[in-house]
Parts: structure tokens; C-alpha cells; sequence
């Protein structure tokens, strides 16, 4: 079975003119349709605006549809209420963003064993998990510095262990490597794909790079708010 269904996908944003209050309709998704597999990478490239970043945070369940579905392992998303919402975000999916999103104020071990703490999870446990993840992205001499006296490349892994230190089921990559220089991205990449392979996830990752898209299973492109 997919893990993922989206189907008949439609994206409206209103904006508001300040001045009129006149209301405009911004249609970004027009009739989106596409599965994603169990332990599949799918890279969804398009020009930027189209709305990539809308995309994700629906699968996410942080936005929803205008009209049309998302089924997670079959179940409608919009269907759930806040309680089933919460704890889809927390359990099944991890987010990677551009600018990484570190809390620059805690090391990068507090940084990644925040999502266990807020899921009440045993500390040791949960302390062995984070030191084993960091080896896998070959940060473990990194753990306990703080993210400013980390390079970009050693913050978005740290980054990718913070998002998959609960193993979600679907990892959402936005711009992973959107920051980093050519040899810093390749690095990155190739950590990423590889630790997806081994942890048996999904993930949806959005780049503007043909080379790095090619990295991933498959390659879904937007344009006129439609999927090619
Ligand atoms: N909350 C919002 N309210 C109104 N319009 C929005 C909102 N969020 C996004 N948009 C608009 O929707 C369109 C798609 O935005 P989105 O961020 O999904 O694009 P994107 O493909 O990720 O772009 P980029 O490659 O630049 O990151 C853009 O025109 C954007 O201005
Ligand atoms: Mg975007």
C-alpha cells in the first residue's frame, strides 16, 4: 500500500489589499493527483512560487486542501481532529528546512533530543538514540557545540538527525540544500538518501537542482499548479 494519496489537490490563498480591503484569490495548486510509496524519495522541482512549499506543509498536515484529499496509510487527513493532527506531526513526520532551524541557544544533542522530550520519551534511551543518529551523519564530535560554531553542512545534518531522531514515517525536505555550496550539497545528499534507505522512510524533498533531484527515486515537476 502507498503511504501517501493526494488526489484532486486544489490551493487557494486570499491576500488582502491593506488599502481596499478588496480580497484577492491566489490559485497555487490546481488539480494535483500523486502517490507516494513506502521507503520511496520523491524530489518535486518547479519554478519558485508554484507552490512547493504549499504542498509540503499539507502533507505535513500544517495547511490543508482547498479541495481534494490527502490519504496518510488511507486515512483522510482533514478528517482528523486536532489530537490526531498533533500527534501525526509529532510521530510520523519529520521536517527539514533551508535555513535548518536550530535552536541557536541549545548544543546540537539538545537540539536534536528536543522532539523525544516533547514526547515524554525516556532520557537515556533517548540520549543513546541521538548519539548513534549523530555517528550515522557524522557529526559525533559535533554533539555538544552550539549550532553557531557549526558549518552549514554540519547544521543541516544535525538538522536531518533532529527530524528523524523519532523515525517518522515521511520525511518533508524543503530546500535541504538550498544554502550549501556544490560539494557541501553532494555531501549532504548522499547522507540524506542513504539513512533514508536504511531507516526504510519516505520523503519528499522540493530543490531547484536537477542534480540533486536526481538523487531521489523519482522526480515530480510542478507547473501551472499542476503535477507533470
Ligand atoms: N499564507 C499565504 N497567504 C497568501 N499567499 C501565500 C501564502 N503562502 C504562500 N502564498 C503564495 O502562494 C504561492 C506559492 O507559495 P509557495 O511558498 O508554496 O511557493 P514555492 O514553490 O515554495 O516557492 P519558492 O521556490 O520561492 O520557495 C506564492 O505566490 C506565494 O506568494
Ligand atoms: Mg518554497
Amino acid at each position: 500500500m502507498n503511504l501517501i494519496h493526494a488526489y484532486n489537490l486544489e490551493k487557494h490563498y486570499y491576500i488582502e489589499n491593506p488599502m481596499t480591503l478588496e480580497r484577492k484569490r491566489i490559485d497555487v495548486i490546481n488539480d494535483v493527483s500523486f502517490q507516494i510509496n513506502k521507503n520511496e524519495s520523491v524530489a518535486i522541482m518547479g519554478k519558485s512560487g508554484c507552490g512547493k512549499t504549499t504542498l509540503l506543509k499539507m502533507l505535513g498536515g500544517i495547511l490543508f486542501p482547498t479541495s481534494g484529499e490527502i490519504r496518510y496509510k488511507g486515512e483522510i487527513l482533514s478528517g482528523y481532529n486536532n489530537e490526531q493532527l498533533e500527534i501525526y506531526r509529532r510521530t510520523q513526520i519529520g521536517f527539514v528546512f533551508q535555513d535548518y532551524k536550530l535552536l541557536e541557544n541549545m548544543t546540537i544533542k539538545e537540539n536534536m533530543i528536543l522532539p523525544c522530550i516533547l514526547d515524554h520519551q525516556d532520557i537515556e534511551k533517548a540520549l543513546e538514540r541521538v548519539e548513534t543518529m549523530a555517528e550515522m551523519l557524522q557529526i559525533g564530535d559535533r554533539i555538544d557545540h552550539y549550532p553557531c560554531e557549526l558549518s552549514g553542512g554540519e547544521k543541516q545534518r544535525a538538522a536531518i538527525g533532529r527530524a528523524l531522531i523519532n523515525f517518522p514515517s515521511l520525511l518533508l525536505a524543503d530546500e535541504p540544500t538550498g544554502n550549501l555550496d556544490t560539494q557541501t550539497s553532494k555531501i549532504v545528499m548522499d547522507l540524506l538518501i542513504n539513512i533514508q534507505k536504511e531507516l526504510k522512510i519516505s520523503m519528499v524533498l522540493v530543490t531547484h537542482d536537477k542534480e540533486i533531484a536526481d538523487c531521489c527515486d523519482r522526480i515530480v515537476s510542478i507547473m501551472d499548479g499542476k503535477t507533470y
